[in-house]
């Protein structure tokens, strides 16, 4: 099991397809840096060299080629690997860590999206081994409708070498099921979830970050 002395903090990232979480990520780490706050970012799949090979196996290619099980298994992989040498090593140094997604993923897409899994119990089996009872201390979840998140991310895509519309090139009942599941995740822990409307302009959603942040960490 992985534990970690913890001293930092460990703020994830969350939503769908065009949320804009990447973009929001750097700027919140910027804005906790203008605040003399040393920030570690990281993001799942790749977060590491070495999961940066297992991200090119799961993001690009045909939307079938990995049976259910084997697509988490290289998702938990990756989790492991980010834990153990980027995560705890951080936090243990009281940093504050910036993930670019995390568990609510995996819970998201291969669970409430993909809809193989009768229940939960892989999954939360996996990340036990994987975490043991470790847990972000505030998830954000942008939450944008789904035809609009969509248009963003292949537009992005366009403009990118590599094209990772692997999960992107799935049907849209999928990205709503997901959207739903997130919700659904953040009613069940809503001490650890702020939910962010992330239709707005970058400013607008970068702003509200920043104020639901102030207004937890006073709390
Ligand atoms: P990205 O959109 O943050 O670049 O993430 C890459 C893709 O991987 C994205 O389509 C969501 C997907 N993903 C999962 O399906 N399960 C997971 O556990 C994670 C971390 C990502």
């Amino acid at each position: 099991m992985t534990t970690s002395n913890k001293k930092g903090v460990f703020i994830t990232f969350e939503g769908g397809e065009g949320a804009g979480k990447s973009v929001q990520l750097a700027r919140f780490a910027e804005y906790l840096q203008n605040h003399n706050q040393e920030v570690v970012t990281t993001r799942e799949p790749g977060g590491t060299e070495t999961g940066k090979e297992i991200r090119r196996l799961l993001v690009e290619g045909d939307k079938d080629k990995f049976d259910e099980i084997t697509e988490i298994l290289l998702f938990y992989a990756d989790r492991r690997i980010d834990l153990t040498k980027v995560i705890h090593p951080a936090l243990d140094k009281g940093k504050i860590v910036l993930s670019d997604r995390f568990n609510d993923s995996t819970i998201a897409y291969q669970y409430y999206g993909s809809n193989k899994f009768a229940d939960r119990r892989i999954m939360d089996n996996l990340y036990q081994i994987v975490a043991g009872d470790f847990k972000p201390d505030i998830t954000f979840l942008l939450d944008i409708d789904v035809k609009t998140g969509l248009e963003r991310s292949f537009k992005k895509a366009q403009t990118m070498t590599n094209k990772e519309l692997r999960f992107e090139n799935v049907d849209i009942a999928f990205h709503e099921r997901l959207r739903q599941g997130y919700l659904e995740l953040a009613k069940q822990e809503p001490e650890r979830f702020i939910i962010i409307d992330a239709s707005g302009s970058m400013d607008e959603v970068s702003q509200k970050i920043i104020e639901a942040y102030e207004k937890r960490i006073k709390e």
